[in-house]
């Protein structure tokens, strides 16, 4: 049984992970905190409790930075997951309420109290990350692991050529995260563009899941649709979903120990390098992945969902 918290930024692909989370036999999802980046904190942090609450799970949600640590905020783009982040479902309000506690505190006291036990999973920009190893130097050695979606070492990007989004988002986090040694592991396009899911999956998990698949497939539509138009796809990669498989199942990801670097500024700003003369720790990078256990994992696990 994995103990995680996912810092969130959802988010489509982030709505599939979360589903999938609370589905999986073998996590014990401790609750989630939320970042900019697909959407504002504000909508994430709506989104997160509403995801909870369909899920029928009563969790702790930590509301967490509003902006970058060095770069300026920014407006989310609507472009990828729809003004609300749910695609064209419409915004709807929560019963419940965030915790009086920002995510960094709250990520920095579950791994106090979980020591050696947490995993954390990054699946947005890692401003809470880094903000959480500023406040607590212990941070880093109580968690058990860090197993980001995000970095890109041969793939190129996909916010810019050079850049994966949630780097992308907070390249000076990410930089933080990278100098943070060898407990963190990057799930990035490298192998994440090598796990598509197409239509006629979504409609499979919707037949055996008329709820939460039913909203996933709604929610795919609009994703697929950008897929099309920006890579003639027909389909969309399971980015987030298979950082948080990779929490449960690190044997389906070739893993390269890399020590990185991130690019803060100018055209390549956002560019995880390597970085073998740097006296960084190497990071557990995944560059090959067996693809079609994770999708039949993903797809298997949320048939199970109401
Ligand atoms: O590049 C993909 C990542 O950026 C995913 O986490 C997606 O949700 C967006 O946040
Ligand atoms: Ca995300």
């Amino acid at each position: 049984m994995v103990k995680l918290i996912i810092d969130t930024d959802p988010g489509i692909d982030d709505a599939m992970a979360i589903f999938y989370a609370a589905a999986a036999p073998d996590i014990d999802l401790l609750g989630l905190t939320t970042i900019f980046g697909n959407v504002t904190t504000a909508t994430a942090t709506r989104n997160a409790l509403r995801l909870l609450e369909a899920a029928g799970l009563d969790l702790p949600v930590a509301a967490g930075a509003t902006a970058p640590l060095v770069l300026p905020p920014f407006k989310p783009s609507a472009y990828v997951h729809g003004e609300e982040g749910f695609g064209d479902i419409p915004a709807a309000e929560p019963k419940g309420k965030p915790l009086n506690e920002e995510a960094a505190d709250f990520l920095c006291r579950m791994a106090r109290e979980h020591k050696g036990e947490l995993v954390v999973c990054p699946i947005g920009p890692l401003t809470n990350i880094a903000l959480a190893m500023q406040r607590d130097p212990e941070f880093i050695r109580n968690v058990k692991s860090i197993v980001v979606m995000g970095g890109s070492l041969e793939e190129g990007g996909n916010i810019t050529p050079h850049a994966e989004a949630n780097i992308y988002h907070d390249p000076h986090a990410a930089d933080v995260v990278c100098k943070s040694g060898s407990k963190v592991v990057f799930v990035g396009l490298d192998v994440t563009h090598r796990i598509l899911c197409r239509p006629e999956d979504f409609a499979a998990i919707a037949a055996q899941s008329p709820d939460l698949g039913g909203m996933l497939q709604e929610m795919s539509h609009f994703y697929i649709k950008f897929y099309r138009e920006v890579a003639g796809l027909n389909g969309c990669s399971l980015h987030d979903p298979a950082a948080v498989i990779a929490c449960t199942h690190p044997g389906l990801f070739g893993m390269r120990g890399v020590p990185l670097e991130v690019s803060c500024g100018g055209e390549t700003s956002g560019a995880t390098l390597a970085a073998p003369d740097s006296a960084r720790a190497p990071i557990k990078v995944c560059m090959t992945v067996e693809a079609d256990a994770v999708k039949s994992l993903f797809l298997r696990r949320l048939a199970l969902l109401p």
